[in-house]
This record gives structure tokens, C-alpha cells and sequence, in this order.
């Protein structure tokens, strides 16, 4: 009959260790969990990028505009990218409809509710003043509208934002100048000056004077640099652009002293995971480097790039990355901590919002 007793230590003592182990990992919440609890700021975010098939519909028609599109199924259906230039001409070509005060304010509002569904309380965003102003519309037009979002969002829920300005880089370094010229009237509203489109054969060198010259005006830099282009990109971003954080950066990896550098220097990278799906960086998440390089102390932040086009705003980032790794939920709280640190905010800030995560993680 002795033996029967056995069970009872046997079941305290795995009840025992099921406690122990809880308090071990620290955390009753749950990865998936913490995706959607933590506050996070997004860094990495095209306002262009984010022009959903069904308000691209709606602005078109107000504003009369042709498009090549029977439908918002046939849009999505065009969603099919093969590298960085496929989707590029289709963003710009969306991008077209665009021509008041009120659409840019509209694209930037409908932008800034999916933050908040997200949990994202501070967003830094990229806006091509090119792509607007060859077309006739004024600068003052595309910033008055995504400003009056901005600040709508700000009243409204108490979420903050800030403006980087970027140069095409597929245009000349004459075009980046005269586009500086007209962001420098709105100087006090605009926190950085960025560079996107076409990287492979368009180096940052290219413009080296015109982002001297905006860091003159105390313009912060950063730049899209190692996304499709060689690391040599990434020295280039460095060392001649005087960036704060590196757009994407992945490419990064494949030369180890970079990689020394950036993890010494604790460089940001603005990491943008399903964007580098859909437009074949790499042919499956589960070949991702942002795993690795949080794991090597890289400070790494998840972003969506352009949303719309790419299957998914920040937290659909987090929840594919989460699936495809088995992150923790200590990857997940220092992946949100990590976007703070990388934000253009005030230390204090910055302080508040991390230890915030440490106090839902703590829960
Ligand atoms: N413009 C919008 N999205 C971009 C990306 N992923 N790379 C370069 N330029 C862009
Ligand atoms: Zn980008």
C-alpha cells in the first residue's frame, strides 16, 4: 500500500516546479500577448505606403481619377512583387490619386487609427515630397494634410508623431536640393530627412553635400541603406550621411566588422520583416535575420514599411516574427523597449515608455 502514497510528493513536487518555472520565466503574459498589450513606435513607416486599395478607390473617384483597376480585389491581386523596383512603380503609380489637402490628411488619419489598434503611441514617418510635388501638388499641401492628422491624433488620443522628409534616390542630387529648399519653410515641423526608392546603383554618396547641408539646418539623417544594396551601402549611410539609424540594414550582416560596428555603436536598424518577404529579400520569414541579429545585441526594431502593400501594419510584423521564431516574451518587451531607445524622443520620454513596458511585463 506504501507505493500507492507515491503519487502525492510526485504531483507537489511537479506543482512546485510549474510555480518555480513561472516565476523563473517571469511573465504570466503570453508572446502574443505582449504583442498587443506593449506600447511600441513604429519608425520605419511610409505615409504612401499606407494607402489601403479601398481609399485609393474612394479618393479616386472624388477626385476623378482613372485607375488601371476594375476593383479593390484587382488592386490586391496586383500585389505581386518581385523585387524593390516591381513595387515601387505601383506605389507611385497609387500614390498619383493624391492631390488635396484633405486626401493627405484622410491617408494619414486612416494610418493613425490602425496605431492605435496596434498599441503604437509615437510614430515617425516618411513622406516622398517628390512624388507629389512633380506632379503639380505644393509641398505646403501634402504636409498641411498629414500635420492636421498628426495633430487630430494627438488631441484624440494622446499619440505622438514626427516627420522625416525623404529624397528619392532615383532622382538627381540637383532634385534632392530643390527639395530641401522646400522643406526648409517647415523646418520647426520636420525632425529628419531620410532616403528611399531605387537603392541598387543610387548610393548614399550621391548625396553626401545636400544631406550635409540638411544637417547644417539640424536636420536629423537617416537613410535606407543595405535592403538590396551591398553593406558597402551601409559604410556609405555611416560615414558620409551621418545617419542616426540605417532603414532596413539587413544586408549588413554580411560583413562581420560592419556588424561589429553597428552592435558597438548600437546602431538602430529600422527592420521591416514582411516588407523583405514580399519584395524577396528573402524567400521565407524562417530565413530572417532579425532573430539573429536581436540575439547578437543588434538594437533591431520591427516596422511595416509601406502596410497596404505588404500584408500588414506593426503588430501583423510582430505576430508573424513571434510564430515563425517562438519569440519570448522578453524578445517581444525588448524589441518594443528597442524602438523607444532607437525613437528621435527625449530621454525622459523614452525612459517612460520603457519602463511602462516593464511594468505590463511585470503584471
Ligand atoms: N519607398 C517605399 N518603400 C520603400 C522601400 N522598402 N525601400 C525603398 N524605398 C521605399
Ligand atoms: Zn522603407
Amino acid at each position: 500500500m506504501q507505493a500507492a502514497r507515491f503519487p502525492y510528493p510526485f504531483f507537489i513536487l511537479i506543482a512546485f516546479n510549474f510555480t518555480l518555472l513561472n516565476k523563473i520565466s517571469q511573465y504570466a503574459m503570453t508572446p502574443i500577448q505582449a504583442v498587443s498589450r506593449l506600447p511600441k513606435a513604429e519608425l520605419h513607416l511610409h505615409i504612401e505606403g499606407t494607402f489601403e486599395p479601398e481609399l485609393m478607390f474612394q479618393i479616386a473617384q472624388r477626385n476623378h481619377i482613372a485607375i488601371p483597376y476594375q476593383s479593390v480585389e484587382e488592386v490586391r491581386a496586383a500585389y505581386q512583387f518581385h523585387n524593390l523596383q516591381s513595387f515601387l512603380d505601383i506605389y507611385y503609380a497609387g500614390a498619383a490619386v493624391l492631390r488635396h489637402e484633405q486626401d493627405f490628411f484622410d491617408l494619414t488619419y486612416a494610418y493613425l487609427q490602425k496605431c492605435r489598434e496596434d498599441n503604437v503611441v509615437h510614430s515617425e514617418i516618411f513622406f516622398d515630397p517628390q512624388t507629389h510635388t512633380a506632379r503639380g501638388v505644393a509641398f505646403d499641401t501634402v504636409i498641411g494634410g498629414i500635420r492636421r492628422a498628426c495633430d487630430t491624433a494627438r488631441q484624440e488620443w494622446g499619440m505622438s508623431t514626427a516627420l522625416i522628409t525623404c529624397f528619392l534616390r532615383h532622382l538627381s542630387e540637383e532634385e534632392a536640393f530643390a527639395t530641401l529648399a522646400q522643406a526648409l519653410p517647415f523646418r520647426e515641423h520636420i525632425i529628419g530627412v531620410g532616403l528611399d526608392s531605387s537603392e541598387v546603383g543610387n548610393p548614399p554618396s550621391k548625396f553626401a553635400r545636400v544631406f550635409a547641408e540638411a544637417r547644417k539646418h539640424g536636420f536629423l539623417t537617416v537613410a535606407h541603406a543595405g535592403e538590396e544594396g551591398s553593406p558597402d551601402y551601409v559604410h556609405e549611410a555611416l560615414d558620409l550621411l551621418h545617419v542616426s539609424r540605417i532603414d532596413h540594414g539587413v544586408r549588413a550582416e554580411e560583413d562581420e566588422a560592419l556588424m561589429q560596428r553597428i552592435i558597438a555603436e548600437q546602431m538602430p536598424l529600422t527592420v521591416c520583416p514582411l516588407s523583405n518577404l514580399k519584395l524577396k529579400v528573402v524567400d521565407d520569414l524562417a530565413q530572417h535575420n532579425l532573430h539573429r541579429l536581436l540575439q547578437r545585441g543588434v538594437l533591431v526594431t520591427v516596422n511595416s514599411d509601406d502596410p497596404a502593400y505588404f500584408g500588414g501594419y506593426v503588430n501583423d510584423n510582430f505576430t508573424a516574427l513571434q510564430q515563425t521564431f517562438a519569440l519570448s516574451t522578453a524578445e517581444i518587451a525588448q524589441l518594443c523597449k528597442n524602438s523607444f531607445q532607437a525613437a528621435f524622443l527625449d530621454n525622459e520620454t523614452r525612459q517612460k515608455w520603457c519602463e511602462r513596458i516593464d511594468a505590463i511585463t511585470a503584471e
